[in-house]
């Protein structure tokens, strides 16, 4: 059991407990197996990725658990739109809600979603898997909901691992199978790693790309302000249908960029998620990783603005 240190403003539990897993879907279906033991639906958010490589993190343990589910929707900046959300949660249909913070940034007030949540009792579950600082004592990314998870190897340089956190103390923590428990190996890197550098590393480089995109013609910064949160990408709405000639084209100049998510589940339905579908045509994500240096990210940037304005002209 290990106490979060916080600001007593912020500080949500005293009480949180941490699993390991072999990655952050296990720990989302096994949070789903605890607590989803009544006939009541899931509330997911509608951005949802899949791809043939990796599936979908986020629906595959629904699916396989064959949860019943509802979506919420996110306008074009990811984020919530409170008063539709409240009239589903009325319905008294839901157990658990997930919410997704998408880059690791704070797109939706979580504070105010988990007072909703506490208001129709429903459970809520915190997807932290972009959320590049893992647990960090400043913040409270994590810490609002009952549960929360984390996909190590996408902040890491290791191949697989999760941590699944358990806020409240009258929920369980769930037990992890020896199969889907995370390598120690893993855990010695996480051990290791000086997360404070990991942090500042990865934000001073989202300040750089700021400063060097916003403003430029053809696209869109997403997020100018993420206040003391660790990103893991560095997202754009490029304009002009042209995110994925731009996206080969940087590809062609050694500049790895991914556009999360360019392909939605099916399940979300295009006429009723307009914006969600919006977001994924457009969206192209700027990597932030600790080991990149000021030099590859300046170069990244020049990449993006001169590659946009030929496809522009
Ligand atoms: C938002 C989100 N949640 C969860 C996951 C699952 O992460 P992992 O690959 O560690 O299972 C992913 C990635 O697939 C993701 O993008």
């Amino acid at each position: 059991m290990i106490s979060v240190q916080t600001n007593p403003s912020k500080q949500v539990s005293n009480n949180t407990r941490l699993a390991f897993t072999n990655s952050a879907r296990t720990a989302w279906g096994r949070i789903l197996a605890e607590v989803c033991r009544t006939n009541k639906n899931v509330l997911l958010p509608a951005y949802i990725g899949i791809t043939d490589r990796e599936g979908s993190g986020i629906f595959d343990p629904i699916e396989s658990l064959d949860l019943a589910y509802d979506f919420y929707s996110l306008n074009q900046r990811l984020e919530i739109d409170y008063c539709s959300l409240e009239l589903q949660m009325k319905s008294g249909k839901f157990r658990v809600m997930l919410l997704v913070h998408y880059f690791g940034i704070e797109q939706s007030n979580t504070k105010r979603v988990k007072q909703l949540c506490d208001t129709y009792s429903i459970i809520l579950i915190e997807d932290c898997a972009h959320v590049a600082g893992l647990i960090d004592t400043n913040v409270t990314l994590g810490g609002y909901g009952d549960y929360a998870f984390y996909s190590l190897h996408k902040s890491l340089a290791v191949p697989t691992g999760g941590m699944l956190r358990c806020n409240n103390s009258e929920l369980p923590l769930p037990a992890i199978p020896s199969a889907e428990m995370c390598e120690p190996v893993v855990v010695s890197e996480l051990l290791f790693t000086d997360m404070e550098k990991v942090r500042s590393t990865r934000k001073k480089h989202y300040q750089r790309y700021l400063e060097q995109l916003k403003g430029v013609e053809g696209l869109t910064v997403m997020y100018e302000q993420i206040e003391n949160i660790t990103p893991h990408s560095f997202p754009l709405v490029i304009h002009g249908g042209l995110r994925e000639k731009l996206y080969f084209s940087l590809f062609d100049l050694n500049v790895p960029t991914i556009a999360l998510y360019y392909r939605l589940i099916s399940n979300i339905d295009p006429d009723v998620y307009a914006d969600s579908y919006s977001v994924s045509r457009s969206i192209l994500n700027l990597p932030l990783h600790q080991d990149l240096d000021d030099e590859q990210i300046d170069y990244i940037c020049t990449s993006v603005k001169q590659k946009l304005r030929e496809l522009r002209v």
